[in-house]
């Protein structure tokens, strides 16, 4: 149990990061918030909506470490590991870190990055197979927001899968533990429920499309 509640903390701090907030103040000064413009969260997407693509893909590469780095740190480390139990406290943990970061008033955002860091380290292949589903749908349709979800279920799906022919066929490459399929499950259900109002927006066709700019006063 010390273990465990150790392992949430560090990866609540760690999660807690907000590179999409300190992005937004290097590049247009301490009085900006990236939370007054776009989306209103501190995610890549908003990112390259509101101060480019090369910044973005800065935020993207920092967001998606993020997960590695306390879920690596659950894998490999003793202390950090508890029967295995680690990596889904600590996924879940560095998750809700970034959509609520202690250091900037939890007002962070969605977890898609973090929460794909986290995934990377449980499961390489339902990572990539959800990369391609997400990628896919963003390129098709260019909402980022539908690609997210899209690769959420994704990871759900593989994630039960895996478990189960993990279960039937003793040595299965890609088998994942109980715990690793609770973070494939919970994980994602979160960032989809994070997803609320662009749901909202999607059905009423009006999400913004990747890249599209918003009137600063919206
Ligand atoms: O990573 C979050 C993405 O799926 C949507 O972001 O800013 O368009 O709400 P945003």
């Amino acid at each position: 149990i010390v273990s465990l509640v150790l392992t949430a903390i560090v990866a609540y701090l760690w999660g807690s990061i907000p590179a999409g907030y300190w992005m937004g103040k290097l590049l247009r000064g301490r009085d900006f918030d990236i939370r007054e413009h776009g989306s209103r969260k501190i995610g890549a997407t908003n990112v390259q909506r509101t101060l480019g693509t090369g910044p973005a893909l800065i935020v993207l590469i920092i967001d998606l470490s993020k997960g590695i780095g306390p879920a690596l740190l659950a894998t490999l480390v003793p202390l950090f590991h508890a029967d295995g139990w680690g990596i889904l406290v600590a996924g879940l943990a560095t998750l809700l870190g970034h959509c609520y970061p202690i250091f900037i008033g939890f007002k962070g955002g969605r977890g898609v990055l973090t929460g794909g860091g986290v995934l990377l380290v449980c499961s390489p292949l339902t990572f990539l197979i959800s990369a391609v589903t997400t990628i896919g749908t963003i390129s098709i349709w260019r909402y980022v927001s539908l690609g997210s979800i899209v690769g959420g279920l994704t990871s759900m799906i593989c994630g039960i899968v895996f478990y189960i022919l993990g279960v039937t066929h003793p040595g299965f490459f890609a088998a994942v533990s109980l715990p690793q399929l609770l973070y494939m499950l919970i994980g994602p259900a979160l960032v989809i429920i994070f997803h609320r109002d662009n749901i909202g927006r999607l059905l009423s066709g009006t999400e913004r499309k990747l890249g599209q700019k918003v009137p600063e006063a919206e």
